[in-house]
């Protein structure tokens, strides 16, 4: 097996508010990231796929099929766009960057595994600093 990556790049808007807690609940646990009128991230996706290269190509994904595939399953329906208003695959969950990699993967799946190709990881970058892995274990 061997490991492709491709990376993509979004800007969207949320807020972290869960609406079963009071105003202060919410500040205290989520902090700034609770602010009632938004704020944004420049995120950082990271695609990995896994497999064995084609003898007639020599590649496991035709990279550039991959960005294509990720922009439309993924960024166009994101970026500049506000998590907890604007996106389907997110209704109804916590935009955090664990549920954002999540849904992610849950999306992308199916567009990407063919002909032994599978999905091997989705690592979200939500900052310089916090990023999360979700490589789809199936107890979650
Ligand atoms: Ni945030």
């Amino acid at each position: 097996m061997i490991y492709l990556t491709r990376i993509e790049r979004f800007n969207a808007a949320h807020k972290l508010y869960n609406e079963n807690w009071s105003e202060e609940q919410n500040r205290e646990v989520f902090g700034k990231c609770s602010n009632a009128n938004w704020h944004g991230h420049n995120y950082e996706l990271h695609v990995t796929l896994k497999g064995r290269p084609s003898p007639d190509t020599g590649f496991v994904f035709n990279a550039k099929e991959l960005g294509d595939i990720v922009k439309e399953v993924i960024i166009d329906k994101v970026d500049h766009l506000n998590l907890n208003i604007d996106v389907d695959f997110m209704k109804g969950k916590l935009t955090s960057v664990e549920n954002l990699a999540i849904a992610i993967w849950d999306e992308l799946k199916p567009h990407v595994e063919k002909d032994g190709v599978r999905l091997h990881c989705i690592k979200l970058y939500e900052t310089a600093t916090i990023y999360t892995e979700y490589y789809g274990e199936a107890s979650l």
